[in-house]
């Protein structure tokens, strides 16, 4: 009898894979990190190909590693990182060019000619998105007129154009599929219709026969071919991985919120089962398609989160592991004035400033390491307030609690300062790989493993409640001096 399922999630920086039991529980994970690629200041690549194969590796890892053979499986489910544009030969399977990457900045002038143009309006009515470089169309547009030969064939229907996700099941099982949450990020769907945009496809010069078919995140897609798990293994859901972790967070009803704290850091807040419209910034999205409905959501992205301690180890080395930020920042009684804004990719919701660059503000004579280090705590902290207060601005919502998730969401000072200057509790549940939970449960869903998101909702629990320890007074001093700090970092390239 089948026993698990396999999520596969995979990220910007590793591939994961998670086996969960009908409990919601982790029954087993491996993991690998793969090359990054930063050919030019500003652009990011993968190889398709390390994301395929080390997603694989992973796979077959965690299986051998638990004794469990493809008939213990019940289905595969799949989330992924968003926006990031792969485009390969239909017959011979291989990429035609590196895959960019969400964070890559290159094609920041191409939307600058857009919105001057007059298109960032018409834009986000059809797709609930900013205009903006972090969306997948620039940079298939890009990949078209740059691979030599591309958009000839292209034309001719031999490419194929995907988001990770189509990537992965293309390689699984040989089809050509998106999901919506997927597809709402590429800037070319409708969100409104559920549809790929012809005036969209038009405006990028993007050939129809390149795209994906659009399925439902939970629902059969085709078994993964017995080549890579010993025997057929149903692939039946898949998100976007915010998305993803949105539904393994539970958040299924108008009002919640999750944040995600990964490269990135991701706060989506339910918006019911029409598209929300942002005045203050914020993406309005597709959530999931479940039984034939669609849930929509309010996204702030920021595009330096957990990303912002790797620079501390990576960039200064004054850490040699990223858990050591909580004790080096906790060194120190406070940030002794000292405001990092970690604009290294440009800003991102609510303020898209592509031309945003990191700034160190506030030191003196005295500032040590653990000030800096307490700084890039307590900036992943300040970003995401912004965003929690956008998103209040926006819906009128009350926000009860928000549900943290991903690695940094281990850091206790992190969220307990998170607390402290959203004035809301935050919440960890048991299980932070929400991301693969969300994944596992939108494909467990389609093939009856779980009855209903009732049954999922359920098996949701918090490992520990973070408080509010700071007044309003205080809270409001605080965000002053780092919105201080933003104005500081901003149009700086
Ligand atoms: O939109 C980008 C996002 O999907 C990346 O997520 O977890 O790889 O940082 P992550």
């Amino acid at each position: 009898m089948s026993q698990y399922i396999l999520a596969l999630d995979q990220g910007t920086t590793s591939s994961r894979a998670i086996l969960f039991d009908r409990d919601g529980r982790i029954h087993g994970s491996a993991q690998q990190e793969y090359p990054q690629h930063f050919p030019q200041p500003g652009w990011v690549e993968h190889d398709p190909r390390d994301i395929w194969n080390s997603q694989l590796a992973v796979a077959r890892e965690v299986l051998r590693a638990h004794r469990v053979g493809s008939f213990h499986l019940a289905a595969i489910g799949i989330a992924n990182q968003r926006e990031t544009t792969v485009v390969w030969d239909r017959h011979s399977g291989e990429p035609i060019a590196p895959a960019i990457v969400w964070q890559d900045r290159r094609t920041a002038e191409a939307c600058d000619h857009l919105r001057e143009a007059g298109w960032a309006e018409r834009i986000q009515a059809k797709t609930g998105l900013e205009l903006d470089a972090y969306f997948s169309a620039s940079k298939l547009a890009w990949l078209l007129e740059h691979v030599p030969g591309a958009r000839a064939r292209a034309e001719r229907g031999e490419l194929a154009f995907g988001t990770v996700d189509s990537w992965l099941v293309f390689k699984l099982c040989g089809r050509h599929v998106t999901d919506a949450s997927n597809a709402s990020r590429t800037m070319l769907f409708n969100i409104h219709t559920m549809q790929w945009d012809a005036g969209l496809l038009e405006l990028f010069s993007i050939p129809e026969a390149m795209l994906p078919e659009v399925v439902a995140s939970s629902g059969d897609i085709g078994p993964a071919s017995s080549e890579w798990f010993g025997g057929p293994v149903p692939i039946a859901g898949i998100a976007g991985d915010q998305q993803a972790a949105t539904f393994g967070q539970a958040c299924h009803k108008p009002g919640m919120v999750k944040n995600t704290y990964g490269t990135g850091c991701f706060m989506l807040m339910h918006a019911g089962r029409s598209p929300a419209v942002s005045h203050n910034r914020l993406l309005s999205t597709v959530g999931w398609t479940v039984d034939g409905r669609t849930d929509y959501l309010i996204e702030g992205s920021v595009f330096m989160g957990g990303a912002t301690v790797q620079w501390l180890r990576d960039g200064l080395g004054i850490i040699r592991e990223s858990h050591e930020v909580e004790a080096l920042a906790a060194s120190v009684p406070d940030n002794g004035g000292v405001f990092l804004v970690p604009a290294f990719a440009g800003l991102g919701a609510p303020h898209w400033d592509p031309y945003a660059r990191g700034a160190l503000v506030g030191m003196t004579r005295g500032t040590h390491r653990g000030h800096i280090a307490r700084a890039a705590v307590e900036a992943i902290a300040y970003q995401s307030a912004e965003l929690l207060d956008a998103m209040c601005r926006d819906t009128g919502c009350p926000v009860a609690e928000v549900r943290a998730d991903g690695g940094a969401a281990r850091n206790d000072m992190l969220m307990q300062f998170q607390a402290d200057v959203l004035g809301v509790p935050v919440v960890r549940p048991q299980v932070t790989e929400t991301t693969a939970l969300g994944a596992a449960y939108l494909a467990g869903l389609a093939v009856g493993f779980w009855e209903s998101q009732e049954e999922i909702a359920a098996q949701w629990r918090a490992e520990r409640v973070f408080e509010p320890a700071i007044g309003d007074e205080q809270r409001r001093a605080l965000m002053g001096r780092w919105n201080e700090a933003v104005v500081r970092s901003k149009g700086w390239a």
